[in-house]
């Protein structure tokens, strides 16, 4: 009877965005409904599993276009509403967005998201393993929640640098949850680092395991093959979650005698694994889905000030993109052979009909869009909102709106120093822009950052081309 009721709980709590109908690539799989009414043993425990995988430092959705899905700020939502507290919250990996110092400091508040969200675990995926093995001591030390990993090691010692599994407990059952990367997944561990084998440091774990556990929940950084490589080979690891994938698992994967389900996407997918088990007995599916975090989801509160916090600390930090000379000014050493950026004021009063266009152009206010929220310092928006962010003569923190801001001419033809002076008469200069076409706008429309592009309906929105006077001038 109890199911009923909670059922009757959920959908009085059932906001209005959840029953919103939803088109997406992924399809919703309920293997079997709750069974109602069904007499089930008093040991018996529901044991919902909601995991993630590739978040991909999408703390918050970036906000380059409306109905943009994804987003813990969109997760924790969707977990305080219903999942329940003897829920395992796990994710599998990769939730930092890069190597970078500023993805560390946003890793940071991302362990601390992490951990308002109640998660019991974090995998370390291939991203996360490029940190330095310094640089994760101190998160073991400081992430309010635990980092588990069986086959990141210390260089030297061969050592794992996290807990190799961590065990929880809910009701009367020991669950152990194993953690793993497969080193086939990832090219360069960072400094101080190996990725030690998979298979056998799932093995060390299990042999530590026996008779301290009831399930066996296996995280695997690892694509579909080796997922079920691992499936085949460990039949104890009764549930194993991913991974390293293109798509979300479109359904559930029976292999051997364990479960298989994955989960990518960045942030826009969360997996649900509703089992029902009972000490001894086998567990039992009672339902499983791959819920999209779409756009109607509205954002939690607590996440976005913990982002504000992220965007506060980040302005502040020197960080190594501040530093022009780190960013490769010469293609040969000593000499510059190189043009650098002029700025888009410069280009404005030679080519005044692309003027006329561009500034009418919402690329010409494309920094000014980044000071609402506040992101108008943080490294992983400017980049596409300014000039050049990121390579010598470009953009850089310091200048803040005053010069290289927004998306000027060359963002797109890319640095004009000597066209300027070959064309302010200087003769000593042979340049020529290469052409453009639709590929080099896509190095900004691209996935979650633009709308899909179209060459035939962007292009229209920003058409320019020669002086009309020029294009005579150069006939004659
Ligand atoms: C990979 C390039 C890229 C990055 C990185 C990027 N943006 Fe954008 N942004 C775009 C593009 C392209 C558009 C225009 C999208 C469209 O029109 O469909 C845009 C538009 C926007 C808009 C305007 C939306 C509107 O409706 O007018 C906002 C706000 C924005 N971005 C914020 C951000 C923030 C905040 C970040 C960092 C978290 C960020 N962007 C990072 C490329 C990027
Ligand atoms: C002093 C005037 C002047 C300035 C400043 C200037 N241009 Fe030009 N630009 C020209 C002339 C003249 C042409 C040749 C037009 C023709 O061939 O019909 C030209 C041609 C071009 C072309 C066509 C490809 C090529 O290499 O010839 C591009 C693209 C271009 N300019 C972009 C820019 C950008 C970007 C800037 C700013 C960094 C800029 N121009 C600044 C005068 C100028
Ligand atoms: C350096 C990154 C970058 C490149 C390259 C780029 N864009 Fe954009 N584009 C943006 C950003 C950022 C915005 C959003 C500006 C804003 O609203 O603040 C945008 C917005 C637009 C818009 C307006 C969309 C709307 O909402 O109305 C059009 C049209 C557009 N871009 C076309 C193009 C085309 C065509 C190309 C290639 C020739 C291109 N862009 C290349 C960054 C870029
Ligand atoms: C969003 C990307 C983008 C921006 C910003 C942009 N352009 Fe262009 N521009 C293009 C593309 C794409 C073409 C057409 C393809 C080509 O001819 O190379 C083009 C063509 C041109 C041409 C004609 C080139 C030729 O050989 O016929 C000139 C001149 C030019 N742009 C100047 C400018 C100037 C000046 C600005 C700034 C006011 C500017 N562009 C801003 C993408 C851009």
């Amino acid at each position: 009877m109890r199911c009923c009721i909670e059922a009757k709980i959920v959908w009085r709590r059932r906001a209005a965005w959840k029953i919103l109908p939803r088109a997406g690539a992924i399809s919703m799989l309920v293997l079997f409904a709750p069974a109602c009414g069904k007499s089930t043993s008093p040991a018996a425990l529901d044991l919902p599993i909601y995991f993630t995988c590739d978040t991909h430092g999408r703390l918050e959705p970036c906000g380059c276009f409306v109905g943009q899905f994804g987003g813990l700020t969109r997760l924790k939502t969707v977990l305080d509403a219903e999942a329940p507290a003897s829920a395992l919250r796990v994710d599998v990996g990769d939730a930092a967005a890069g190597r970078e110092d500023y993805d560390l400091i946003e890793y940071r508040y991302m362990l601390r998201a992490f951990a308002e969200m109640k998660y019991d675990v974090l995998n370390i995926g291939a991203r996360e393993a490029q940190f330095t093995a310094a640089q994760l001591r101190d998160l073991k030390s400081s992430s309010p929640t635990p980092i588990i990993s069986a086959n990141l090691l210390d260089k030297s010692s061969r050592q794992p640098i996290f807990d190799s599994y961590r065990i929880v407990q809910r009701g009367a059952l020991r669950v152990a949850i194993i953690g793993v990367l497969d080193p086939r997944a990832m090219e360069n561990p960072g400094d101080g680092l190996a990725v030690g084998d998979m298979e056998s440091a799932v093995e060390r774990c299990l042999a530590q395991l026996r008779g301290k556990a009831d399930l066996i929940v296996l995280l695997a950084f690892a694509d579909e093959a080796a997922l079920g490589r691992l499936a085949q080979e460990f039949y104890e690891c009764k549930v194993i979650l991913g991974g390293k994938v293109s798509q979300p698992a479109q359904e559930l994967i029976r292999q051997n005698r364990s479960l298989i389900y994955f989960v990518t996407n960045e942030s826009r997918a969360l997996g649900i694994l509703r089992l029902r088990l009972a000490r001894g007995a086998d567990l039992e599916v009672t339902g499983n889905e791959m819920r999209l975090l779409h756009d109607q989801i509205p954002q939690d509160a607590s996440l976005r000030q913990l982002m504000q916090g992220y965007r506060d600390e980040i302005r502040h930090a020197r960080l190594g993109v501040d530093d022009a000379n780190s960013l490769g000014a010469d293609a040969v050493p000593g000499v510059r052979t190189v043009a650098s950026y002029a700025g888009t004021e410069k280009c404005l009063a030679c080519h005044q009909s692309a003027a006329a266009v561009w500034k009418h152009s919402p690329h010409a206010r494309a920094f000014a869009t980044l000071m609402d929220p506040k992101a108008d310092a943080d490294p992983k928006c400017i980049g596409c909102h300014t000039v050049g962010f990121g390579r010598f003569s470009g953009y850089r923190r310091e200048f803040g709106a005053t010069k290289l801001a927004n998306v000027g001419c060359e963002s797109c033809h890319g640095p004009g120093s000597l066209h300027v002076r070959q064309r302010e008469g200087d003769g000593t200069v042979n340049f020529t822009f290469r052409p453009l076409g639709g590929g080099d706008c896509v190095k900004c429309h691209y996935g979650e950052f633009s709308r899909p592009f179209d060459w035939d309906r962007f292009w229209p929105g920003i058409k320019h081309g020669k002086e009309p006077s020029m294009s005579v001038a150069a006939e004659e």
